[in-house]
């Protein structure tokens, strides 16, 4: 008798193998992105902490196929990001791919609930057929009373909420967030921040959060550090959440 086959395990939701962007400043090319490797698997809410300068918003956009590694390889739920043209890349994004961003990229003529339900249209879905997701979004994020309301309207934390609300109405497995609490009060990014860890315990969707702000890192489950381009894995927390002191203490260690 054969043993039966191993199930093969998924791969990992994000996959960055040896990531490198450069780009023209001064009439040389300089590396932005050097050398990034690492993996989240399923579930898992990592942060990434850099100073402004560091290189965070350009590897974001670089995990999201929103622009091309100089050199290595993205991989999203196993597929290479590289291996097809901007279609694929576009595909990837629409339908694996949730992101929210610093300045909450509303439109500002859309309800709420039509920003939200967006991505559905843009996937070709009729948004009504999705109604139950939809209010349940609303609701875990706490945004189900203003669905009527234009952004206009919103104070910034209920802006982020709602953009967070866009970024899962597609279910993606992977949401990427860039600084989604630099515009926002303290206590509104503490919020926010929060809703992220709930998304993830209530959805398991894998996220990564990018950060300069320490207590914002100190939420993830790991925290990466992010200098001058280049990640130092030697000093990664893993176990969070953590103390901010825990995250300060790291960065004084790596004087960064
Ligand atoms: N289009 C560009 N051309 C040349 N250099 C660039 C370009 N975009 C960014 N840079 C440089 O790349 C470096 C990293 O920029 P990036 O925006 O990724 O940093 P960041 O960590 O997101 O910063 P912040 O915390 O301020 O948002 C900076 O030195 C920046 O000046
Ligand atoms: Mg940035």
């Amino acid at each position: 008798m054969s043993a039966a086959p191993l199930p093969a395990s998924p791969p990992p939701v994000l996959e960055a193998r040896s990531v490198f962007r450069f780009r023209r400043a001064d009439g040389r090319e300089v590396p932005i992105v050097r050398d990034v490797s690492f993996t989240l698997q399923a579930g898992e809410f990592a942060t990434i902490m850099g100073p402004s300068g560091s290189g965070k918003s350009t590897l974001l956009h670089l995990l999201a196929g929103l622009d091309r590694p100089s050199a290595g390889q993205v991989l999203v739920t196993g597929e290479d990001l590289g291996s097809g043209g901007e279609e694929q890349r576009a595909a990837v994004r629409r339908q694996r791919i949730g992101f929210v961003f610093q300045f909450f990229h509303l439109l500002p003529d859309l309800t709420v609930e039509e920003n939200v339900t967006l991505p559905l249209r843009i996937l070709g879905q009729d948004p009504r057929r999705h109604r139950d997701r939809t209010a349940s979004l609303l609701e875990l994020l706490g945004v189900a009373a203003l669905r009527a309301r234009l952004p206009a309207a919103l104070s910034g934390g209920e802006m982020q909420r709602v953009s967070i609300a866009r970024a899962l109405v597609a279910q993606p497995p992977l949401v990427l967030a860039d600084e989604p609490t630099g515009n926002l009060s303290s206590k509104a990014g503490e919020e926010v921040v929060g809703l992220l860890r709930d998304v993830r315990d209530r959805l398991g969707t894998t996220i990564l959060l990018v950060t300069h702000n320490p207590r914002d890192a100190a939420a993830g489950d790991r925290v990466l550090f992010l200098h001058d381009g280049a990640l130092r894995p030697e000093a990664e927390l893993r176990g969070g959440p953590f103390r901010v002191a825990d995250v300060f203490a790291r960065l004084q260690e790596l004087g960064i």
